[in-house]
């Protein structure tokens, strides 16, 4: 088996990102809540994409990109951390965008501060984004630039390594703690974070499982397994991919992107209580799916439980939620 770092990463993030306990919300819950602060990773405003980054960039300038395109929602957390890596090493980025109504808020303005060149598309299909990413490919090469494609949410095995990376990082915080996680639990919104912690947690962390919040209706368990098969391979280990490792619970409310009730109110009472910011889109969701599991009594009361929190707080400026 290959070893994480064998794969060429590039630094982005300042890591081992924080972990502690949350206090006032385990006193609140009867529970022992612990948090993984990736939403400190410290490019912009933090978040998960920067550990898939630090290998899909790596990647990148080894087959000598110069350019990178990514797409998503306007508001993408993925293409803005993109373009602030990006930006970092010297790389041009091209977000190609769903374009919905006509806001310039939030991650939209970040954006423009880091240099990123933004194509807002009209439509709702992914094939009709990634049709336009493939049509300003071909222009880019014939100008004789070349671009590097990484999908929605850097979801691919490549990416998924960063979280196989951040389980093997979790690991040795628990044990400087001499802390035993028996669940983490994190958002899931196009499944590669997931996937990566989930597999990690088959490597450097047995006997915990790995619980993910879906924000959208996608199916996230084959999702996962898929991108965990892909992981497997790139590391060659002999470890092998079982469905039963995988726990999906969703959160959706009324919509992808689409504020909920329980999410906001999952936004305040973390803020409230423990001075951190969560976002209405991926962490606030996860955090209703998490509470809800709490509610539902589906952890025992001495269990240690560790929220992976992914960032997305760009996104606090330009959805309402008051
Ligand atoms: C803040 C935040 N948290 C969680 C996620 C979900 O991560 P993944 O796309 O790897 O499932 C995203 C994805 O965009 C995100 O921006």
């Amino acid at each position: 088996m290959k070893h994480i770092t064998d794969f060429p990463t590039l630094p982005f993030g300042v890591l081992p990102t924080p972990l502690y306990k949350l206090e006032n919300l385990s006193r609140e819950f009867g529970k022992n809540i612990y948090i993984k602060r990736d939403d400190m990773i410290g490019v912009a405003l933090g978040g998960n994409k920067v550990r898939k980054l630090e290998f899909l960039l790596a990647d990148a300038k080894a087959r000598g990109a110069d350019v990178v395109l990514t797409a998503g929602g306007p508001q993408s957390n993925h293409a803005m951390l993109t373009a602030a890596c990006a930006a970092r090493v010297g790389m041009k980025s091209i977000l190609v965008l769903k374009k919905r109504g006509e806001i310039t808020s939030g991650n939209l303005i970040l954006d423009n501060i880091f240099g990123a060149e933004v194509r807002l598309v009209d439509t709702d299909s992914y094939d009709v984004v990634y049709a336009c990413m493939h049509r300003i490919m071909d222009e880019l090469r014939r100008q004789g630039h070349v671009p590097y494609f990484i999908p929605v949410g850097g979801s691919v095995p490549l990416g998924s390594l960063g979280y196989v990376n951040c389980a093997l990082e979790i690991a040795g915080q628990a044990e400087d703690l001499g802390i035993q996680f028996d669940a983490i639990v994190s958002a899931t919104g196009s499944g590669g974070t997931y996937a990566g912690l989930t597999y990690g947690a088959k490597l450097f962390l047995p006997g915990t499982r790995s619980i993910g919040i879906g924000v959208c209706d996608d199916p996230f368990a084959d999702i996962a397994y898929d991108l965990m098969q892909g992981a497997k391979e790139l590391l060659e280990s002999d470890v092998p991919v079982e469905r039963s490792d995988i726990h999906i619970h969703y959160h959706i409310g009324p919509g992808y992107a689409i504020p909920s009730p329980e999410g906001c109110a999952a936004v305040r009472r973390l803020a409230r209580s423990e001075g951190i910011l969560a976002d209405p889109v991926y962490t606030g969701k996860a955090l209703a799916g998490f509470f809800q599991l709490l509610a539902d009594g589906c952890f025992a009361e001495d269990e240690a439980l560790l929220f992976v929190h992914t960032g997305g707080a760009g996104a606090l400026f330009a959805v309402d939620m008051i």
